[in-house]
This record gives structure tokens, C-alpha cells and sequence, in this order.
């Protein structure tokens, strides 16, 4: 026990039991021992412990990872509050009262925050890492796909065409925007706190600028109550998280409807689908299912951290031990959903020719006959009255717009009796005849192609 001094009796069994925070915070054991080693380190170079003792402390804290990695100790959370408390308990075991020295200028206010802060550093590099592996698989499947022709949709009403490779690409914008959000917030966990003390910083002469160094950080924290009391930059984090989980749960669903009878479009690796227990046609895509469903829960952990926090007075609350869990999880959900998506990504089989027919002379060239009128003269209104007037009279007969007879198309407008009106509804360079950035003009979307290696392979 940390506090023993003032109390009569011991703490209650029930109340260790309701408030430790050991099961989960066991996961910022390796933060917690890194931060006490740079801790011991800055009040030896502080006069504050001498060589000897510096030299002690460090190999016992050096030892207690070691003992934990080897299954050796395994802390007990009827016992200790939290992994900070066990990690000083056991350095008594094993070095004896100059671990008493260990606490000196700190609290667990500000020691928590900076292994929270340190763990939040390897985590966001890792998440950065997964999100550029998936970007490498789904920038290989678009070059393979940037003919291959499928219905663009708003309102999930088939508008446009456009190609998959464009399709993807949309989500490789994505992603990159949600690098670029834990980026920030990389940046935004690398301040050190350590040497606010509880909130009100030390007597003692400490060199938090040292601690600093030793730890990786960029810059120290300036008012040590906002230190031990800010969690903006978990919640930063669970946004990203949030966000991210959001476009990859947009993708999966994508994905879920391509592979319907109803699309047919694609099939995912026999590895990657399941069975029915009942139906045994069935091939069903839960995995991508759960991805969706598990931007829910992601959804739910940030709005837990940021109602927790509303309502708390300055500076450290014991309810801010429940910043830990909504963290943890949503990492590992967010890890896991992009790292088994790249998989799926990679298993898909796609049927190149799967619009082709459907979508030649097809409605989906409304818009592209329109401009043809504008080019020829005709107001934009218009030529989309006129179209509409064309796609009306198919729809009657229901044929394909390309199928309508010259005299029918006459009879609409005049400057249908140009032969070039056939040729834009060619679904084959419906794609070519794009003229603007940022459209699926095969040739512009092979530039964006390079681009992509360019900024995901640094070449
Ligand atoms: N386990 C707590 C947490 O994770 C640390 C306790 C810090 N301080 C205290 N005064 N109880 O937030």
C-alpha cells in the first residue's frame, strides 16, 4: 500500500476490488518501467539519489520486466490499486528500502499520464504502419482495375460510370487523411508531463527537460494541472480511431453488397467467408460484417472517455482511470478490423466484365449525352430537359437508350441526327472521354496510381 501513514484501518477488500485498475493497466507495464528508469536517471543526474542507488533501482525496475515477461510475476489486482503501485511494491521485494527513493518528485498523477502518453506514441506508429500496408494492397488491386467498369452511385441509384480502380482510390484518400489524423495526434501526446508532481509541480530541483530527452518526448508540459488532468489527446485518439473505423466499415459494406447474388460482382476468398449451420448454399461475409459492427463499439468507447470528462473539476479525478479501457479497445479493435482487411482486400476475385453489357448505351450515359448537347451549342437546362424527354421514351418502351430508332431520336431533337451521338453511348470510352482532374479518366487515374507509389513507397 502507497498511502498507509493516516489511516487507522486498512482499505477495504471491496473497495481494492471495485477500484483497481490493474487488469487492464498491466498493458502500460513496459511505459510504466521505461518512464521510472528516466525518472531515476534525471534525480541522479539532480543529486537528488547517488550513483549507487541510481544503479539499484534501475536494475531492479530492469528485473521486474523481466520476471513479468518470463511469467514469473504475475501482480495481483485484489492486492494493488494499479500497475504503478505493484511495479514500486516489487522493487521493495527485490532492492529493499532504496526503492523508497523512487517516488521522489513524482506522483501517479503525472507518472500514469506519461506512460499513458508513451504507450498512445507506439500505438498511433503502429496503427500508421497497418493503415500503409493496407494502402499498398488496395493501391495493387486498383492498378489492376483501372478499366474495369462499374456503376457509380448517389443515393444508391446508379449515376455514373466509373472504374474500380476510382472506386478504391476514394478510400485511399481516406486513409490518408486518417494517417494524417494520428499524426496530430502523435503530436499531440508527445508533451511530457512527468514532473507536475500531483498538480502543482515539486520544491525539488528536477530536470524535466532531461526526463524529456531520455523519454522521446519533443517538449515538456507548461501548467503541471492541466498536466495531470488534460486527456484531450486520448480522445483525439479515440476520434481517430472512430473515423478510421468509419470509412473501413463504409468499404466493408461496399464490399458486403458486391458480393450479393443481387450485384454479383466479386468473391471473397473461400478463408475468408463462413458457412450457415442451417443453409449449406450460404458463403456469408461476416468478417467484413464485424468490422462494421465494430466501428459501433469504437463509436461507443470515445463517447464514454469524453461524457467521463465533462463534468470534472480541475485537476486529477480517480474517474480519469477510466480513460484506460476505452483506449486499449479501441486500438486492438481498429488493429485487428484494418490488419484482417487487408487480407479480405486481397483475396477478392473480380469479374472485370461484370457491367460491361449492362451498362452499355445504358441510362448511366445521360449526363454524358447532355454535355454532348452542351457542346453542341445547347443551354445545360436545356439539354437535360431534352435527355430526360430521350430517357422517358426508352424507359416506355424500356430499351437501352442506344437502342432507340434514329426517327424516335429525331423526334426529340434535331441534333440527334449526328452519327456522334452513338459513339457517347459506348460504354468502352464512356471512362476516356473524361477531360477533369480528379475524374476516372483511365489516364488520369493512372497518374494518380503513380502518384500513390510515389507517397506509399517513397519512389
Ligand atoms: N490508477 C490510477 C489511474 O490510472 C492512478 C491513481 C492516481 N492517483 C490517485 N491519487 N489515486 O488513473
Amino acid at each position: 500500500m502507497l498511502w498507509g501513514g493516516r489511516f487507522k484501518k486498512k482499505f477495504a477488500d471491496e473497495g481494492m476490488e471495485f477500484s483497481s485498475s490493474l487488469n487492464f493497466d498491466i498493458n502500460l507495464l513496459d511505459e510504466d518501467i521505461e518512464v521510472s528508469i528516466a525518472h531515476t536517471k534525471m534525480l541522479a543526474k539532480c543529486d537528488l539519489l547517488t550513483g549507487t542507488e541510481e544503479k539499484k533501482i534501475i536494475e531492479g525496475l530492469r528485473k521486474i520486466l523481466e520476471e513479468s515477461k518470463n511469467g514469473f510475476w504475475f501482480p495481483d489486482a485484489g492486492e494493488f490499486e494499479d500497475i504503478h503501485s505493484a511495479v514500486e511494491s516489487r522493487l521493495l521485494e527485490l532492492i529493499g528500502d532504496v526503492a523508497k527513493k523512487l517516488h521522489t518528485g513524482r506522483s501517479r498523477n503525472d507518472q500514469v499520464v506519461t506512460g499513458f502518453r508513451l504507450w498512445l506514441k507506439k500505438a498511433i506508429n503502429q496503427l500508421i504502419n497497418e493503415i500503409i500496408d493496407l494502402q499498398k494492397i488496395l493501391l495493387a488491386v486498383s492498378e489492376k482495375h483501372t478499366e474495369t467498369i462499374i456503376p457509380g452511385y448517389t443515393h444508391l441509384q446508379r449515376a455514373q460510370p466509373v472504374s474500380l480502380a476510382f472506386h478504391f482510390l476514394a478510400y485511399m484518400e481516406m486513409f490518408e487523411r486518417d494517417k494524417k489524423r494520428l499524426k496530430f495526434v502523435f503530436e499531440e501526446c508527445d508533451t511530457l508531463p512527468l514532473g507536475s508532481g500531483a498538480l502543482a509541480g515539486s520544491t525539488l530541483p528536477l530536470d524535466r527537460e532531461y526526463s524529456a530527452e531520455i523519454l522521446g518526448f519533443s517538449k515538456i508540459s507548461a501548467n503541471a494541472m492541466d498536466s495531470v488532468s488534460d486527456r484531450d489527446f486520448a480522445i483525439d485518439f479515440l476520434n481517430s480511431c472512430n473515423i478510421g473505423m468509419m470509412h473501413l466499415s463504409r468499404i466493408a459494406e461496399e464490399i458486403i453488397l458486391w458480393v450479393t447474388q443481387e450485384w454479383n460482382f466479386l468473391k471473397i476468398g473461400d478463408e475468408f467467408t463462413t458457412g450457415s449451420s442451417l443453409m449449406p448454399q450460404k458463403k456469408n461475409p461476416d468478417l467484413l460484417e464485424l468490422i462494421r459492427g465494430k466501428s459501433g463499439r469504437t463509436f461507443g468507447n470515445y463517447l464514454s472517455l469524453i461524457t467521463m470528462m465533462k463534468g470534472l473539476p480541475l485537476s486529477y479525478n480517480r474517474d480519469m482511470q477510466e480513460d484506460k479501457e476505452p483506449v486499449f479497445d479501441s486500438f486492438i479493435q481498429y488493429s485487428k478490423s484494418l490488419k484482417i482487411f487487408s487480407k479480405i482486400l486481397q483475396s477478392l476475385q473480380i469479374d472485370n466484365k461484370r457491367f460491361l453489357k449492362e451498362l452499355d448505351g445504358n441510362f448511366i450515359l445521360a449526363t454524358d449525352m447532355a454535355e454532348w448537347l452542351v457542346l453542341q451549342g445547347i443551354p445545360f437546362r436545356d439539354a437535360h430537359k431534352i435527355v430526360g424527354k430521350l430517357v422517358f421514351f426508352a424507359e416506355e418502351k424500356q430499351i437501352k437508350l442506344k437502342e432507340v430508332k434514329q426517327e424516335d431520336l429525331l423526334k426529340i431533337h434535331p441534333l440527334f441526327a449526328d452519327k456522334n451521338v452513338k459513339k457517347i453511348l459506348s460504354i468502352e470510352n464512356a471512362l476516356s472521354r473524361k477531360k477533369t482532374y480528379g475524374s476516372p479518366n483511365p489516364s488520369i487515374v493512372k497518374k494518380e496510381i503513380k502518384k500513390w507509389k510515389k507517397v506509399l513507397y517513397n519512389k
